[in-house]
């Protein structure tokens, strides 16, 4: 059976606009923030993101693993690749397709944090607040959504459905 439609591109489009715009607006002139993309899932809002900020941002990478090919979080946070820039006293956007369980986060914050950023957030597609096993909460979210298995602009279900251009509800 084909999945459910839950957040069209079109509704995708208009809110990652208005983030930028946000987002644009919170940062000081001059602050030249890194935009820290979370791989592989943040990639496709990370681009479309950055394209809606309009001040001076610089861009770098951080993989991690925690769910595998499964659909619950294992808890075991690896980082598989680390950023390349120096983010000593530089301001991190961190930027994430979605919080579930938070322990991704939670991870990806310290770690972030031990490197000496001096001014750390977080920008989230989508949030399922009611599946969070640690308290996290994101600057930024895009939508807020029910604790649904969800595939589609970057979010996969064991490596598939990445580039499916809309959010769709899993139907396995
Ligand atoms: C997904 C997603 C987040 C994390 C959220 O990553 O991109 O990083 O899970 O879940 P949590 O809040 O329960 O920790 P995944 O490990 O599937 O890697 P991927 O981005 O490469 O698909």
């Amino acid at each position: 059976m084909a999945h459910v439609t839950l957040i069209t591109k079109d509704q995708i489009a208009k809110r990652v606009a208005e983030m930028g715009r946000q987002i644009s607006a919170d940062y000081a002139a001059g602050a030249n923030p890194i935009a820290l993309c979370v791989l592989k899932g943040a990639m496709f809002f990370c681009a479309d993101l950055m394209r809606n900020i309009t001040i001076d941002m610089a861009l770098d990478f951080i993989q991690i693993s925690s769910y595998g090919n499964e659909k619950y979080s294992s808890g075991v946070v690896t980082v598989l690749k680390e950023p390349q820039l120096d983010m000593h006293g530089r301001a991190v956007l961190i930027v994430e397709d979605i919080i579930d369980s938070g322990l991704s986060m939670r991870e990806v914050f310290r770690y972030i944090e031990s490197r000496g950023a001096s001014m750390l957030r977080t920008a989230t597609f989508l949030d399922k607040p009611a599946a969070r096993k640690v308290e996290f909460r994101a600057d930024y979210v895009g939508f807020s959504i029910d604790p649904k298995f969800v595939i589609g602009y970057g979010l996969d279900y064991a490596e598939r459905y990445r580039n499916i251009p809309e959010i769709q509800v899993l139907n396995e």
